[in-house]
């Protein structure tokens, strides 16, 4: 994709709704961001890795950069605190010729990532971030976009004054979820301070926080003015939000879907995973049973998402831990009662 397309993209301006997929560590993997594009997320990003990962040449780190063939737009999502390792994880991440644009994590609230000023810890060292997003800008050609919160605490809120230091800094994008880094992942979601800065800020701002259906989303993008919107929790074990937020924003109605649908797209996701699981050393030197059962490990929280809340999903979750191939999976989930259901179920949702 060329970059004056992601640009336009990361604006908002697409045939589509500018939804994507919020990038979540020990979920966000090919296998997920695959289906999640393929049902209508405009852009997806990697799972966090660690900069200085990449420059030392961790195959770990580079295996979380792994792609599909036809992965698109995807950021490759860093996370660092010093800017020339920054931008020289970010020249790695562009030489793969797999991103779209790099994207620097100032939101997570980690331990170990904020002990080392990094991801969240950045909104308290704004010069550092944007001098950061500079480094990068100046070392790729592909677009910069910063993914952080409103502040670390609601004492402490500085989303205004990052904004405007990121803004200056050059990046093409700034995707605000919109919680305290303190509150981690629940609480209130400040949607009204998303859409201030969006007023203020003559850059992109895409909004993320608590959208549970595909319409709640395309009711974000409309009501906050944002320029998309990001959505996480929400497509774990249901890539269909994005189709159905799609439809919402076009105002097509669309059929629910089917058991059938559900059973192939768990298969997909498990030997996509199984795929992904088999170019590690160390499942590969213990051949394909031990890929598979990694892959199992991998998919059991998104399988109790896909199937929660479907007549017989409680043998499934009891089921889990015995688990060990793609058969035994595709056998429970065989077993859920066919039927049909809403999209977006919240039955799921906090769980
Ligand atoms: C398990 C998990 C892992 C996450 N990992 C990251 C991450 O690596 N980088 C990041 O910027 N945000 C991360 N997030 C935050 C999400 O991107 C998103 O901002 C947050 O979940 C709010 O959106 P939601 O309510 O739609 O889930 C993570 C969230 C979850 C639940």
């Amino acid at each position: 994709m060329s970059n004056d397309t992601t640009i336009q993209l990361l604006s908002g301006n697409s045939p589509h709704a500018p939804i994507g997929l919020a990038p979540m560590a020990g979920f966000t993997d090919r296998a997920m961001r695959g289906l999640s594009l393929g049902q209508g997320a405009v852009l997806a990003m990697t799972e966090v890795v660690n900069a200085a990962g990449l420059t030392h040449d961790s195959k770990r780190t580079y295996h979380l950069l792994e792609t599909g063939e036809h992965e698109h737009p995807v950021a490759a999502h860093m996370y660092g605190i010093e800017p020339a390792v920054m931008a020289e994880a970010a020249r790695r991440a562009e030489a793969t010729g797999r991103f779209d644009f790099i994207d620097v994590n100032s939101g997570c609230p980690v331990r170990k990532i904020v002990a080392k000023g990094a991801g969240a810890a950045l909104m308290g060292d704004v010069p550092r971030l944007a001098a950061i997003v500079t480094a990068i800008r100046e070392a790729v050609e592909l677009p910069v976009t910063v993914k952080t919160r409103i502040g670390l605490t609601p004492d402490t809120c500085n989303i205004h004054d990052l904004s405007a230091a990121v803004e200056d800094a050059g990046a093409s994008a700034l995707f605000i979820h919109g919680r305290f880094a303190c509150n981690k992942h629940s609480g209130p979601v400040d949607w009204d301070l998303i859409a201030e800065v969006k007023q203020k800020r003559s850059m992109p701002i895409w909004g993320n926080g608590s959208a549970r259906t595909g319409e709640e989303a395309v009711q974000f993008l409309k009501q906050y003015g944002v320029d998309g919107v990001l959505i996480g929790r929400g497509a774990i074990g249901n890539p269909w939000i994005f189709r159905e937020a799609q439809a919402a924003w076009e105002g097509r109605e669309i059929a629910p879907r089917s058991l059938v649908e559900l059973r192939e797209t768990v298969d997909v996701h498990l030997r996509d995973l199984v795929a992904l699981k088999a170019m590690e050393r160390k499942y590969r030197h213990a051949g394909a049973l031990a890929a598979q059962t990694a892959a199992v490990m991998v998919i059991r929280p998104h399988l109790l998402k896909y199937v929660g809340g479907l007549p017989g999903w409680r043998e499934v979750r009891r089921a889990l831990n015995d688990m060990r191939t793609i058969d035994e999976v595709m056998a429970a989930v065989g077993r859920v009662s066919s039927g049909q259901w809403g999209m977006g179920s919240e039955q799921w949702w906090g769980k």
